[in-house]
């Protein structure tokens, strides 16, 4: 199953609204005669893969075989026919997976159908790794929301900006190459409409990362005013087409709006405001905190909006080192009570003078969009 892990790993951030899946199939006399990994939705399943490659290799061997599975195989007909089907057809005898189906339809129905042909199955191997590997997918399964990585740079005072004619990083070059790694992961990446006009982001996948099969994830901006610059990066590039603006809309609105169109990873990358929101959603499932060695005395601060009337700890807390910056990472631990009304929460802190919330000027370089343009976002392939 460990291998399965590893085959399952390779799939990572290239199959929603799939999960990443692995597999291996291994003969009676012990030997691997087939392995594989899900690519993408449309394309065959892990299991699939794997047994394709060993009636190619060596399909004397696959009646009596084993199948180790990282997750339970399919027994409904999606874009693909059920997996049951296709490893009662080959005369696979054992099944080995290690989460069951999230779905609460599905969980689990492979015992009955397998079983009922004479296929053993046995469930719950290396579970745990095997559940962590499809928690995106398990959270989108089971509420239609993604999975909400958030990511920021801040320095020691908690700024993610610096004093005016100072440039705008905080973090080390290592630490942001570091974090543009997330990306990877993700099937959307979101930022907050002033961090577009500030820095005029790429939100790209960069160096080794590119040509790794992903897809450039949907670059979404969040905005009420609709004041964009139109020149900016992200209407003007070669991903142009993967830009999304999704206007008026509560910060959990937004996320079932990106869920509805399959995306089950959305990486948040601020700024302040929008973070705020994120928490204050309480639909926050991951953090990546990069800190810089550096305390800035004024600027926006990483965490805007309302106050969170409770602190949140952080599950399985990682502390990394990146040279003089650290990375801290971990799972939110939420409390029980949700929070009284996201949507009442304001969407900014008072803007310095002089920024576009004052208002464009004559010789502003924002130009309102119009929301006709914008408001539909491009179909996203749905599940
Ligand atoms: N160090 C870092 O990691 C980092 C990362 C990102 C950004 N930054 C910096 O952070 C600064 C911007 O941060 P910020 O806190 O001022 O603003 P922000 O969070 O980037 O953007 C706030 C704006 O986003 C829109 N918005 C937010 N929530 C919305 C919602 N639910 N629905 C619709 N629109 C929504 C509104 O846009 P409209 O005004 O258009 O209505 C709001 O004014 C920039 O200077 C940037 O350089 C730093």
């Amino acid at each position: 199953m460990g291998q399965a892990l590893d085959l399952a790993k390779r799939g990572v951030g290239l199959t929603s609204p799939n999960p990443p899946v692995g597999a291996l199939i291994v003969s009676q006399e012990g030997a691997v005669i087939g392995s594989g990994f899900h690519r993408k939705a449309g394309m065959p399943h892990a299991e699939i893969v794997a047994i394709d490659e060993a009636l190619e290799m060596n399909p004397r061997a696959l009646p009596g075989s084993t199948l180790y599975v990282t997750l339970e195989p399919c027994s409904t007909q999606g874009r693909t026919p059920p997996c049951t089907q296709t490893i009662k057809d080959v005369g696979i005898r054992r099944v080995v997976f290690g989460a069951a189906d999230p779905n609460p339809k599905h969980t689990n129905r492979s015992y009955a159908i397998l079983g009922a042909s004479g296929v053993q199955v046995t469930g719950g191997v290396l579970e745990d790794e095997c559940l962590d590997m499809i928690r995106p997918f398990s959270k989108w399964v089971m509420t239609g929301l993604p999975w909400v990585i958030v990511k920021v740079g801040q320095s020691l005072d908690g700024r993610i900006t610096r004093p005016p004619g100072e440039p705008v990083w905080i973090t080390s070059d290592s630490a942001r190459s570091h974090a543009r790694r997330l990306r990877l992961r993700a099937d959307a990446i979101l930022i907050g409409a002033e961090t577009l006009r500030k820095d005029n982001p790429r939100l790209t996948l960069r160096d080794a990362d590119v040509g790794t099969g992903k897809e450039q994830p949907w670059r979404v901006v969040l905005t009420r005013s609709g004041r964009l610059p139109v020149d900016a990066h992200l209407f003007t590039d070669a991903f142009k087409d993967r830009t999304v603006i999704l206007q008026n809309l509560s910060f959990t609105e937004a996320l079932r709006e990106l869920g509805r169109r399959g995306v089950c990873t959305v990486l948040v990358e601020g700024g302040g405001i929008v973070i705020g929101q994120a928490f204050q959603s309480q639909e926050v499932d991951e953090v990546h905190w990069y800190i810089a060695p550096r305390i800035c005395g004024s600027g926006r601060p990483s965490f805007a909006g309302l106050p969170l009337p409770f602190s949140i700890p952080l599950d399985h807390a990682k502390v990394l080192p990146i040279a003089d910056n650290v990375c801290i990472s971990g799972f939110p631990v939420w409390p029980d009570v949700p929070l009284e009304n996201e949507a009442a929460a304001p969407l900014s802190t008072p803007a310095p003078t002089g920024t576009p919330d004052a208002g464009p000027s004559p010789a502003s370089p924002f130009t309102a969009v119009t929301p006709a343009v914008f408001q539909s976002p491009p179909a996203i392939s749905t599940p």
